[in-house]
């Protein structure tokens, strides 16, 4: 399955999935990454493994809707069947959405529905939670909203900023995107209303406590 990622900076999410699909016998194969900003490091990165790149800068369009219509045939004649948005900061209006449903995962810093939107980790920590993470979920037109296929779940430490608690988060959210990447490729995930059935054999894991009492 080709796949289009959306990104607008970094681009570490884009670089995890790249290169987890540079594996032999990989079932995705990255089509083109474009951004919105034409700064963004993550360009290099995708340009360092051989895929095609593009600068779509919604600065350069009348509306949203116009940019929305500019990416959407960008991603159409680069042959891609699915999209990665992978820190792509412009909400994507309902119209794109609908044309491309249950084609288009998202990353996001939290443990959805909590957190959408901006500076999670900071909220996270004013807010003194035990637990946040990182969610991989199919976009709808509500920002950060959608049928939720994986979440990582990492304890908030005493002493923690945005950026230790930020780097925990990230390195889930390295894991979990190529791993869902890897399910909707193989077609083992079915949405039904707001849940994500994943037909493959995944182990579970316990509750867990945050602080944790001593053990002797
Ligand atoms: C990631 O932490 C991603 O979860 C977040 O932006 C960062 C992009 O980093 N996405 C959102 O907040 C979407 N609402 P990256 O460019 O290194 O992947």
């Amino acid at each position: 399955m080709r796949f289009a990622t959306l990104i607008s900076g970094r681009g570490s999410n884009m670089q995890a999935l790249l290169e987890a699909c540079a594996e032999p016998g990989h079932p995705a194969k990255p089509a083109i990454v474009i951004s919105n900003k034409a700064d963004a490091a993550g360009l290099e990165i995708a340009r360092a493994h051989g895929v095609p790149t593009k600068v779509i800068s919604h600065k350069d369009f009348p509306s949203r809707h116009d940019f929305e219509a500019a990416l959407h045939q960008a991603i159409v004649e680069s042959g891609a069947e699915m999209i990665c948005l992978a820190g792509f900061m412009r909400l994507l209006e309902a119209d794109f959405v609908d044309r491309w449903r249950d084609r288009i995962l998202n990353i996001h810093p939290s443990l959805l529905p909590a957190y959408r939107g901006l500076h999670t980790h900071q909220r996270v920590l004013e807010d003194g939670v035990r637990f946040s993470g990182c969610t991989v979920h199919f976009v709808r037109p509500e920002m950060d909203a959608g049928p939720i296929v994986f979440q990582a779940c990492v304890p908030v430490r005493e002493g923690d900023t945005e950026d230790s608690l930020g780097a925990r988060v990230l390195a889930w959210e390295h894991k979990l995107y190529p791993l869902a990447l890897r399910l909707m490729a193989e077609g083992k995930l079915r949405v039904e209303g707001k849940v994500v059935h994943i037909d493959a054999p995944l182990a579970l894991q316990d509750g867990l406590m945050n602080p944790c009492p001593e053990r002797n």
